[in-house]
Order: C-alpha cells, then structure tokens, then sequence
C-alpha cells in the first residue's frame, strides 16, 4: 500500500506512547508519596493499599526520603513524558505528510496511466477534489489511527494500575465508559453519513466551478451569470449545512462525553467510602481516572474522527481500485514504426455499452507514406475513427492491424509516439507558447520550434508578442484567436515529426490565405510522412491519394477523388454543397 515504507514507524509511536505513559504514570504515583509525605510530617507514614505501598517504596530506594528529591523526580518524569509525546507528534507529522504526498503523486500518475474512455466518464472535478481534497483527508485518517493507537497503549497501561488499587472501581468507571461509548458509536455512524454529503456536495461544486470557468465565454455571451450565481450558492449552502452537521456532531461528543465522567467520578467517590479503601490509594485513583479521561475523550475522538474520514478514505481506496495504473496492464512489444499500411477490418465502435454503435463495419486501409483522406457529414464518426487508430478508445469488434500485426499488440507509448494529431480543437495547456509548440517533442531547440512555427504560419506572429515565445496562453489557450491556437497546434504536430500525422479539420478556423499557406506546407509533407486529413472542405482533399467517405458510422464509398467525384454519391453530393 502507498504507506508502505512508513509502516515500520507503528511500533516505534507504540513504543513511545507506553515510554511517555509510564513516565505519567510514574509521576502521578511519585505525586501521591510527596502527598503522603507531607500530610505525615514528622509522624509515620500510613499505608496506603499495596500499590501505593509499592511505589513508596520503590521511590524511596531510587530518590531517597527527601521531599525536595521526590518532588524533582516527579517533574522530571512529568517533563520526559511531555517530550516523548513531542517526539511522538513530529514523528507522526511526519509519516502524514510523506504519506499524503505518496499519495497525491500515485493518484496523479493513475490518473495520467487510466483508460481514456474511463476518464471521459467521469467529471473532472471528482478528480480534482480527490486529489487536492480527500487524499488530504485519507491520509488524517493514518494519523489518526495512529493517534488511536497510542491512546489505546496508554490506556491499558493505566487501567492495569488502577484494576490494581481497586477491581471494585473499576467496574464502576468500566460501567460508566461503556455507556459513553455507545453513544458515540450511534454519534460516529451519524458522522460517517455527514462526512459522505460533505465529499459528495464539494465534488459537485468543484466540477460546476470548473466548467464554469473553463465557459467564462459563455457565461457572459448568454448571461448566465446569475442562474450560475444561484447554482453555486445552492451548492456552496448545501456543503455549509454539511459541514456544521459535522461539527455540530463533533462538538457534541465533547458534553455528553463530561456528562458520564462526572457520574463515574460521583459512583467512586460512593464506592471507595463504602469499602474502607485507604485514602492515598483513592486519591490515586481519581488522579490516575482524571489522566485516564483526556486519552478517553480522544480515542472517542478518533472514532468520530475516523468515521468522518472514513469516507475519504472509500473514494481513494475505490479509485485506486478503479484506475489500477499501467503496471496492471503494461503489456506488448515495442512498435518500431510502419512499413507498409495500417488496415482497419469489419470494425465497429460504440461508446457505451447500451448506446448505439457509432462506428461499423468499417474495413480500409491507410497505406504508408500517401494521404487517406476521411469525409462525411457531422456526426458521421471521423474523430471517432482517429480516437481508435490512436488507441484512445478499443474497438468493440473487429480489429485494426499494423503490417498485418493487430496493433493492441504493440505497446501503447511506442505505437503513440510515431503519431501526431492537430485537432478541431487545439487544446493548449497552460504555460508559454514555446512550451506548447515543444509538448509532443520536448528536446526540440528553439530553431525547430521556429522552423515548425514557419510552416504552421504562426512565426510572424510569435515574434511580434511583447514576451514572443515566452507569451504564457491562458488556460486552454484562452488569450489566443481560435486560428491562432489551431495554428500553434499544427506546428507543435510537425514539431513531432511523425510518421503519421492526422489533421482532423486542423485548419477549419483559419482565413483562405493563411489556410492556403498552411495546406501548401501540408501537401509539402504528402509522400515523406503517412496523413491522415479529416476536412469538411473537400478542395483541400482533392490532393488525396483515397478518400474515405463516411456517413452514419458506415463507410458509404470510398477510392481516388476523381473517381469518386465521377459517381454520382455521397461525395459529390458533399462536394456539390461544400467545394
Ligand atoms: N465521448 C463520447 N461519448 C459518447 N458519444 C460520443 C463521444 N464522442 C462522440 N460521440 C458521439 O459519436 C458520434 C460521432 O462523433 P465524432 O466526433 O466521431 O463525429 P465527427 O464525424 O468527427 O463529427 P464532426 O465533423 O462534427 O467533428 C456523434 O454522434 C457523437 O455524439
Ligand atoms: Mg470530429
């Protein structure tokens, strides 16, 4: 498990714990001999049941009879169990926050290893929230345990002590403890469901506040502000309401939990009175309860706190369940590029089990080193197809093979890295423009960058930015015309220099000068590199060496385009509309 290596670290906080324990109890026994001593004076000191006794003893042969001595003694081992338990906190501060960040970066790299269909399922801001917030919160939950463990230490320790002096006030605080602990029990089922809402309702507002910021646009063009403004209060009240449920169980565990002390406290000052106990042996024993209630209170504490957690502790358990990682899967040899074609045979696709197929009976094949070029109407399933032959998604049925080789035999990273994609949507990261052109081949000098920006028709304008390369693009790319983003796009895949290159609509957002620029800097790449180019313009695929016609997930034609241009089809009804 991810804490793993911190494991080791559990006997030493139990050892620590029963360490400073003994040490407390140690000088809470020394406290009731200088007691005894002073009450005595010059007279003979009493006995005082046989632990007391005992420890008299034992502290007059270590210390000696002087009060002074007894007293230092005392402190000191008051002292030495304050220290152990800093040591104790540190220590465990420590496993906390190593732990939580093993954890943060396993659950990051999972993510960065899941299935992309997987992912697309699920909102983005579950995974935000699980990163930044409830792997936080799972890994309290450790601390918490341990927090657990070193109360439980201590209490057995001093519940020895104290069956010791008296079994008959010990059933009575056993009595009185039990009864407290069934009522946090009922308390602690009750903060387990509050904890849930909470992690649920801040999910829901993450995911919201995400995909309203990444719709700012939108937002302000449809004047939406106010309904988004009412939705997130709707969520941020909902989360308040949880919370204080929370707390509000929290803090009443603190009352109820006094409420049994006290009678306990009450029952063995009856009790003692009845069966003659000496008093420096009942007054050890209130000590002793009264030190024994703080490490009560917080195992009560941590059982409350532990159901709350509890559930953030179920949302990792069960991601890491879901996304098992690469390691799991990592299989296949290493694809050592194309020699001859890529054939799709009786494909079919659909997204999810009970939609559809998107995609089928799909069979073409893209030869190495020419232009396959896919058309169709909206909708009609090219970026689907491009998802498979990058592996983004599997087929449902059929397969997809390299040189004759089904390519689920290769693996993923090396079959990946012979592609480059720009897309409808050039989807930029946050950072500078260089760092963007550079993402597909982040070795690439300064000269490549410009080189691939040149073609890509973008250069003249990279240098004519106050900070050129080092311009940061906003979030998506948001500072960015949507030509000038699809243009960085189209330079960051030659950048890459591929052996396939797919153009899905890359240049549907520029103007016909620059589209022309582009294209002539594409159809210059035709016979070096394998394109696959997706464009609802079909003059820019007249150039093609075939062209694949889709229509409703089906291949309706499909040849050179003048011989489909010849046919009265699909095509030249497209092209009819379109050209
Ligand atoms: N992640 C997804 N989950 C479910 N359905 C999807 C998903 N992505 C696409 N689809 C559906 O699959 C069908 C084909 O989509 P696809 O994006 O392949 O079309 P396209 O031919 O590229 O269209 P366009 O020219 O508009 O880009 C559409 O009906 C779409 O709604
Ligand atoms: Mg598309």
């Amino acid at each position: 498990m991810v804490a793993g290596r911190q494991v080791w670290l559990f006997p030493l906080f139990v050892a620590l714990a029963l360490a400073a324990t003994a040490a407390e109890a140690g000088g809470l026994g020394m406290l009731v001999v200088l007691l005894q001593l002073l009450l005595a004076g010059p007279n003979e000191v009493q006995s005082g049941g046989a632990v007391v006794d005992f420890v008299r003893s034992v502290t007059i042969t270590l210390v000696g009879n002087s009060v002074m001595a007894i007293a230092f003694a005392t402190v000191s081992l008051i002292m030495a169990k304050s220290l152990m338990m800093a040591a104790y906190q540190i220590l465990s501060a420590h496993v906390n926050a190593s732990v939580n960040d093993r954890f943060r970066r396993l659950a990051f790299r999972r993510l960065m290893e899941a299935e992309y269909g997987k992912l697309v399922r699920r909102d983005s801001g579950s995974f935000q929230n699980l990163i930044t917030g409830e792997s936080m919160r799972a890994t309290e939950a450790l601390g918490v345990v341990s927090q657990l463990l070193v109360n439980i230490c201590s209490l057995i320790v001093f519940f020895i002590m104290l069956l010791l002096i008296s079994w008959q006030l010990v059933v009575v605080m056993v009595l009185g403890t039990f009864a407290a602990y069934v009522v946090s029990t009922l308390f602690g089922g009750k903060a387990r469901q509050a904890g849930q809402v909470v992690t649920n309702t801040h999910a829901l507002l993450a995911t919201r506040l995400e995909s309203v910021l990444s719709g700012l646009r939108m937002v302000r063009i449809f004047g939406a502000e106010e309904r988004e403004i009412q939705r997130f209060n709707a969520y941020s009240e909902a989360l308040r309401q949880g919370f204080m449920r929370v707390q509000l169980l929290k803090a009443a565990t603190g009352p109820i939990s006094d409420t049994f002390y006290l009678c306990v406290f009450v029952g063995i000052v009856g009790v003692s009175s009845q069966i003659h106990l000496p008093l420096a042996s009942v007054i050890t024993f209130v000590l002793i309860v009264a030190r024994l209630q703080p490490h009560v209170k917080d195992t009560h504490w941590c059982r409350v706190q532990l159901s709350g957690l509890g559930s953030a502790v179920d949302s990792m358990a069960e991601f890491l369940r879901e996304f098992p990682g690469r390691g799991a899967s990592a299989k296949g040899k290493r694809f050592e590029g194309l020699s001859d074609h890529i054939r799709f045979h009786h494909v079919a696709f659909s997204y999810g089990v009970d939609q559809e197929p998107t995609l089928s009976g799909i069979s073409f094949t893209i030869q190495k080193k020419k232009t396959t070029a896919i058309v169709g109407g909206s909708g009609a399933g090219k970026s689907t197809l491009i998802n498979l032959l990058l592996r983004l998604y599997e087929p449902s049925s059929g397969c997809i093979s390299a040189d004759e080789q089904p390519i689920d035999e290769f693996d993923v990273a090396s079959w990946r890295a012979r592609f480059a994609l720009a897309g409808q949507d050039a989807e930029l990261l946050d950072g500078t423009i260089l760092e963007n052109v550079c993402y597909g081949r982040p070795s690439a000098s300064l000269q490549d960058a410009e080189a691939a920006a040149e073609r890509a028709g973008i250069l003249e304008f990279i240098r004519g930015l106050p900070c050129t390369w080092d311009t940061r693009v906003g979030g998506r790319g948001v500072r960015l015309s949507g030509g000038q983003r699809q243009r960085l796009g189209i330079a960051r895949a030659m950048l890459r220099e591929p052996d396939l290159l797919i153009l899905d609509e890359a240049t549907n957002s520029l103007d016909s000068l620059t589209e022309a620029e582009v294209q002539g800097a594409i159809e210059a790449m035709a016979g070096k590199t394998t394109l696959v180019v997706i464009a609802h313009k079909l003059s820019t695929v007249m150039s093609a060496d075939q062209v694949i016609v889709l229509r409703g997930g089906k291949i309706e034609e499909q040849g050179t385009p003048r011989q489909l241009l010849k046919r009265a089809g699909h095509f030249r009804r497209l092209y009819g509309a379109t050209g």
